[in-house]
């Protein structure tokens, strides 16, 4: 059994983020989203795995996760020229899966659970494909099943105008061999990309054995802001140990579950969990409220966060309103001094939003 982790594509939807980054390296609770799914597929005894790659993101994406050892897996980069559809990743990955079964895992998915139990079921049934599914409120943002009482697949619709269903494709697939003969049939849909979904289609029309299983627990798409706040809600919610081990400061309070990496220095702040704060950062005056994720080198003063997740060497100073339910991206600056300014100046990156309520 091998495993595909599809991160390529151009991630549009988490712009202006995804402009200078992958949008799978994007952190849940100071973690790559991408390395959730790479431990899933570990965890449930899969080391032999092939990560398709972008050339826009692609060097990043390598760089960062490596060889796989790191994992205790073999990871083999596969580069994909244009994103051209789920299919066509399939397609080029051949000469890597050759005729093996497989796990293909979209790289900005999330599941709760682990893998083992789809994967004896999909083994146990010698099926073609098993597919997973979730009841969703807005299906027409995703791949859509149509199954009869006996929950036998009957049709999958990508993005329908008029879902059959509330079941939503998530995007983790397991898949014998013989996607690739469909897959080598496919014609480009009328988006211009090769669809797993037709593939899938085709093998549901020729008559393989073909299964669905609807996931018990929560699952995320974080290709949008507020999936991936939800994302990190429900990571430090559920995943989060307290630990830290530094001298707290005068007046500084730690509460609850609380994370703190090396190096980080919290001076007059209450950090109320649950809460993770990276390395090399430095907070004072600050409120830092529950469900809160801090990359390494952020520098914060004089701020009450809550909800909200900052990446990597972000400074943001002196703002006297709450800040809630925000992503700051990389490197990114706000400075509001002094307290009641007079004039903003800024200077904000295209498609960035910022909202002064
Ligand atoms: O998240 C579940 C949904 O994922 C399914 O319900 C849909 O049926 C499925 O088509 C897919 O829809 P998305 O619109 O979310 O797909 P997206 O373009 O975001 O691509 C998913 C991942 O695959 C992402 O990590 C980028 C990667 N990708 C995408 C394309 C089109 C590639 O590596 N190569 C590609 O050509």
């Amino acid at each position: 059994m091998k495993a595909l982790i599809l991160s390529g594509g151009k991630g549009t939807r988490l712009r202006p983020l995804t402009y200078t980054g992958a949008k799978q390296l994007v952190p849940v609770a100071n973690k790559p989203i991408l390395w959730y799914g790479i431990e899933a597929i570990v965890r449930a005894g899969i080391t032999d795995i092939g990560i398709i790659i972008s050339p826009e993101t692609g060097e990043e994406i390598q760089k960062k996760t490596g060889d796989g050892s790191r994992f205790g897996a073999k990871i083999t980069y596969i580069h994909q020229d244009s994103p051209d559809g789920l299919a066509h990743a399939v397609k080029i990955a051949q000469p890597f899966l050759t005729d093996s079964p497989f796990v293909m895992y979209l790289g900005d998915n999330l599941i709760a659970e682990d893998l083992d139990l789809y994967l004896q079921d999909f083994k146990e049934k010698q099926l073609d494909a098993l597919i997973l599914l979730r009841k969703v409120s807005n299906p027409t943002a995703f791949g859509v099943a149509k199954i009869n009482e006996k929950g036998e697949v009957l049709e999958l619709i990508e993005k329908p105008k008029n879902p059959p269903s509330n079941l939503a494709l998530v995007g983790i697939y397991f898949f014998s061999s013989a996607i690739h003969e469909v897959i080598n049939h496919l014609k480009p849909s009328a988006r211009g990309e090769l669809e797993i979904t037709d593939a899938i289609q085709s093998l549901i029309e020729n008559k393989k054995p073909v299964s669905a299983q609807e996931l018990k627990n929560w699952w995320l798409d974080t290709g949008k802001k507020d999936d991936l706040l939800e994302a990190n809600r429900i990571i430090l919610d559920t995943n989060l140990t307290a630990d830290y081990k530094y001298e707290i400061t005068d007046n500084s309070q730690i509460i609850g579950r609380v994370k703190i990496g090396k190096n980080t220095t919290i001076i007059n702040s209450t950090i109320r969990g649950p809460v993770i704060i990276g390395d090399n950062c430095h907070l004072e005056n600050c409120f830092i409220g529950p469900y809160s994720s801090i990359a390494d080198n952020v520098h914060l003063s004089e701020i009450d966060l809550e909800h909200s997740v900052i990446l990597k060497s972000a400074e943001v100073k002196g703002i006297e309103q709450r800040i809630v339910d925000s992503v700051i991206g990389q490197r990114a600056k706000i400075h509001f001094v002094p307290k009641r300014p007079k004039a903003l100046s800024f200077m904000i990156g295209d498609d960035s939003q910022i909202e002064l309520t």
